[in-house]
């Protein structure tokens, strides 16, 4: 059976949807939520839903009965992620997964990105597990530059401190597919794959392209690492998120979050979303 963690979430639930496109019957997906009350809809379609919470070993080793693959999705919990992790990897030992996919950060063996320590962390864990494994090393979702689309038209400014530094930033529903082609596919034993869209850009050539489409200015204003930190801290954002938004864009201006692999478009076998279409959708259910 193949097993996704984190299905209630955005990236979790794209690659279950992704899963069924590709014939795979509800009743061989184990769905693991730490909620089942929002897991309705994926009940609905016959899948096999189970509660397993990353801090709760026990409910992981009962989620995980008779699964073979399993594709952990990287929580959300920050600072508590190893040990979360290593939870996991742990019951899909002891379940018997025969391949663990774990969701990480680009070129996690050179970047520099705080974000990253926690990824760099798990791959160690999950490579002294003896189990076959996957690194899906991911970089940006695009969808991180439309979160908050209305009030950037708003504002009619960006702000960040990445410079003109290019992130291979891709859609989530594509790092979904390459998920979903590793869980339906064969031979990926033992490999780490850098992905990342076809097309890099700069913050300043996004909000370009937000401003052609939208028909409204957006400028981007580069600040300094303190600068833009202290930006996000007066617009509402917890300090530790802040300082950690901040240095990732210290890691885009380094070229930590670029890659060329073309790994992405070839998991997926098609190029992949370019950031133009990303906009548009997200434009679209303004
Ligand atoms: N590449 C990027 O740009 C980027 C950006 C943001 C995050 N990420 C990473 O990629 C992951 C997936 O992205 P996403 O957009 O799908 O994030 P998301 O919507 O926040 O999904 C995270 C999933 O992890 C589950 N989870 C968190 N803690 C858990 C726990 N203790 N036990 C069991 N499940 C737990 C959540 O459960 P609930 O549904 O119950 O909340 C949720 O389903 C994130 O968690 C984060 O590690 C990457």
């Amino acid at each position: 059976m193949i097993g996704v963690t984190g299905a209630t979430g955005n990236l979790g639930r794209l690659v279950v949807e992704d899963v069924l496109a590709r014939g795979i019957l509800p009743r061989q997906i184990v769905a693991i939520v730490r909620d089942r009350e929002k897991a309705q809809d994926l009940i609905a379609k016959g899948v096999d839903v189970r509660v397993g919470d990353y801090s709760q070993p026990d409910s992981l080793r009962a989620a995980l009965n008779a699964v073979t693959k399993l594709l952990l999705v990287s929580g959300n919990d920050l600072g508590r992620r190893v040990s979360q992790h290593q939870n996991v990897v742990d019951a899909a030992r002891d379940a018997g997964v025969t391949l663990l996919i774990y969701t990480s950060i680009v070129n996690a063996e050179r970047t520099e990105m705080q974000l990253a320590g926690e990824h760099q962390a798990t791959e160690v864990i999950v490579r002294a597990s003896g189990l076959p494994y996957v690194l899906l090393r991911n970089s940006w979702y695009t969808e991180n530059y439309t979160r908050n689309l209305a009030s950037t038209l708003e504002r009619g400014a960006m702000i960040g401190s990445a410079n003109g530094g290019h992130v291979s930033a891709a859609a989530r529903a594509d790092y979904a597919a390459a998920a979903a082609a590793v869980l339906t596919g064969s031979g990926h034993e033992n490999r780490a794959y850098e992905l990342g869209g076809d097309t890099a850009f700069s913050l300043g050539e996004f909000a370009e392209e937000l401003s052609r489409q939208s028909g409204r200015r957006v400028e981007y204003h580069d600040l300094s690492e303190a600068a833009h930190a202290e930006a996000l801290m007066a617009a509402g954002l917890p300090e530790a998120v802040a300082r950690m938004v901040a240095n990732s864009d210290q890691g885009i201006k380094r070229g930590d979050l670029f890659t060329a692999s073309g790994d992405l478009h070839r998991l997926i076998g098609r190029p992949t979303l370019p950031m133009r279409d990303v906009i548009a959708a997200a434009l679209a259910r303004l």
